[in-house]
């Protein structure tokens, strides 16, 4: 049994079997913890949901004034700090008897006691997994927050927050515990797509180096004798049927010939072809010159070398600098990791998207969503498949609907912009205005989960990470100190060069 906290007490409108109030002392309680209760169903378990402090020495609004008028503090007349005392209330969540989880039909009795909840009691009442993920600690509590692996990832995860809330911490302590797996606890592999060269630290610690693969984004070539005209529409948004038809003539063309080919050589096809619409081999040889053959090669890089069973690959997209080649690779990458794991070519696989809502964006040009169909198509059948997103962004309000819908696990952080917050709201279930409310306040580092892997909203202090963090957010005053040391260095080996 765990310590007393409290009595429930009976208000206008309390005990219902949802609605509960109790007093306590302030000092015994917080916002958003947990109690316990016993009713004729059993035990209930519920949360503070809020708290109200009163003192009767301060509820006559005219004693109250006419005192400080004569200059004399109440507390000086009048024992008022041992009147004060804290009303706490609590919103029921589920009567539980060890195992089952029922919604409680029938209120508890005034007089109850009100306690304090014991770690295993919340562990198992909350969801978590004896060998699930260890992300960090349950609020108020101290309890050990440990997730389902298939819980959190299975149906997709989103984590959301603003920039500097903690999102790509809390990723790599996810992917930290996924590295940590063995093989009998089942190990997916874990693929991401790391827009701002933040994860590379993963190769500089002792207890991952071995399991971490970086691909460098502006070295990572596709492969052009593997596309077909579908890969180019994804490319190429906005080609005309009648292009498709022809180019998919001349990859026939070039198929038939054998030999590895290049985007130069299709176009020259394309060139050759003296039967062809004038009009229509102009567009599509500048439809196929907008892809910038840098990225792309005859034969190329395979994508089943970034997804090996618990192992991490990092694609560090932070040299790249053209939008629409980020966005080529990661359409091109998340389409054959897909189209792999369905066909069971590859293990099952976490594709991580930084900037999630710059690649499945709810609005904007075609050219800026070309992700956007192949994220949302996973996001749809892929835990079918065991092919799983974990979509990470700052800005909910741009992302896919869809897609966002679809992550039935979502880590939120503090978040304050209004329109971003009403728009979780609508997109998750199980979030109330209370939680809501509670995302304003929140700490970085500190979150709040919902969704298929826990019972209930949780709020939990993210741990510390193992990996090492690399630093790229350095105060403006060292980067310019910085760069103005490094023109000095400079200038002063010129002159001994001299
Ligand atoms: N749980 C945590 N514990 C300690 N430091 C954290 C935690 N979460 C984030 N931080 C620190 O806060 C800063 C911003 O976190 P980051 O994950 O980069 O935010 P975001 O990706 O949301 O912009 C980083 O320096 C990071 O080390
Ligand atoms: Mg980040």
């Amino acid at each position: 049994m765990g310590k007393t906290i409290g009595r429930i007490i009976t208000t206008m409108d309390t005990p219902t079997p949802t609605e509960v109030a109790f007093v306590t002392h302030e000092e015994m309680v917080d916002k958003n913890q947990y109690v316990e209760f016993d009713t004729t169903q059993g035990r209930v378990i519920g949360i503070i949901k809020d708290m109200v402090k009163a003192n009767k020495y301060f509820d006559q609004p005219e004693s109250v004034s006419q005192l400080s008028r004569i200059g004399e503090e109440v507390s000086n007349r009048f024992p008022t700090k041992e009147w004060e005392y804290t009303v706490g209330k609590v919103r029921s969540l589920g009567v539980y008897n060890g195992e089952i989880v029922k919604r409680p039909t029938k209120p508890p009795a005034p007089g109850e006691q009100v306690r304090e909840p014991d770690n295993d009691t919340l562990k198992t009442f909350l969801n978590f997994k004896e060998d699930g993920m260890k992300i960090g600690e349950l609020e108020h509590h101290g309890t050990e927050v440990k997730l389902g692996v298939t819980e959190v990832f299975q149906k997709h995860l989103a984590v959301l927050a603003q920039t500097g809330a903690g999102k790509t911490h809390t990723v790599s302590v996810l992917i930290e515990e996924l590295l940590s797996r063995t093989k009998e606890e089942g190990r997916p592999a874990a693929v991401v797509m790391d827009l701002h060269g933040e994860y590379a630290g993963f190769a500089d610690t002792n207890e991952y180096r071995n399991k971490v693969k970086v691909v460098k984004g502006e070295n990572y070539k596709i492969p052009v004798s593997s596309l077909g005209v579908s890969d180019f529409s994804l490319f190429l948004p906005g080609m005309s049927k009648a292009q498709e038809r022809e180019l998919s003539h001349a990859i026939a063309m070039l198929k038939r010939e054998g030999n590895p080919y290049a985007i130069q050589d299709i176009i020259n096809q394309i060139l050759s072809d003296k039967e062809m619409n004038e009009k229509l081999q102009g567009a599509l040889v500048s439809w196929l010159g907008h892809l910038d053959s840098e990225m792309f090669s005859e034969t190329g890089s395979s994508v089943s070398e970034l997804v090996k069973p618990g192992k991490l690959s990092i694609v560090d997209m932070s040299k790249m600098i053209k939008q629409k080649e980020k966005q080529v690779l990661v359409s091109y990458i998340s389409e054959r990791l897909f189209t792999k794991r369905r066909n069971r070519e590859i293990p099952p696989f976490i594709l991580f998207l930084e900037e999630a809502h710059n690649f499945a964006k709810e609005s904007g040009e075609s050219e800026t969503r070309m992700a956007k169909n192949i994220v949302e198509t996973i996001a749809r059948e892929g835990r079918k498949f065991g092919a799983s997103l974990c979509l990470i962004s700052q800005r909910p309000m741009k992302l896919s609907t869809t897609a966002l819908s679809q992550c039935s696990t979502q880590v939120v952080m503090r978040i304050t912009n209004p329109h971003d917050l009403q728009h979780i709201g609508k997109t998750s279930e199980g979030i109330d205005e209370a939680s809501l409310d509670t995302l304003t306040t929140l700490q970085v580092g500190e979150a709040m989960v919902t969704g298929s892997a826990v019972r209930n909203p949780v709020f939990l202090k993210i741990r510390q990470r193992i990996s090492s963090e690399r630093d790229l957010g350095k105060d403006l005053e060292v980067q310019a100190k910085e760069y103005e040391e490094e023109l000095e260095r400079k200038s002063k080996d010129a002159e001994a060069f001299m």
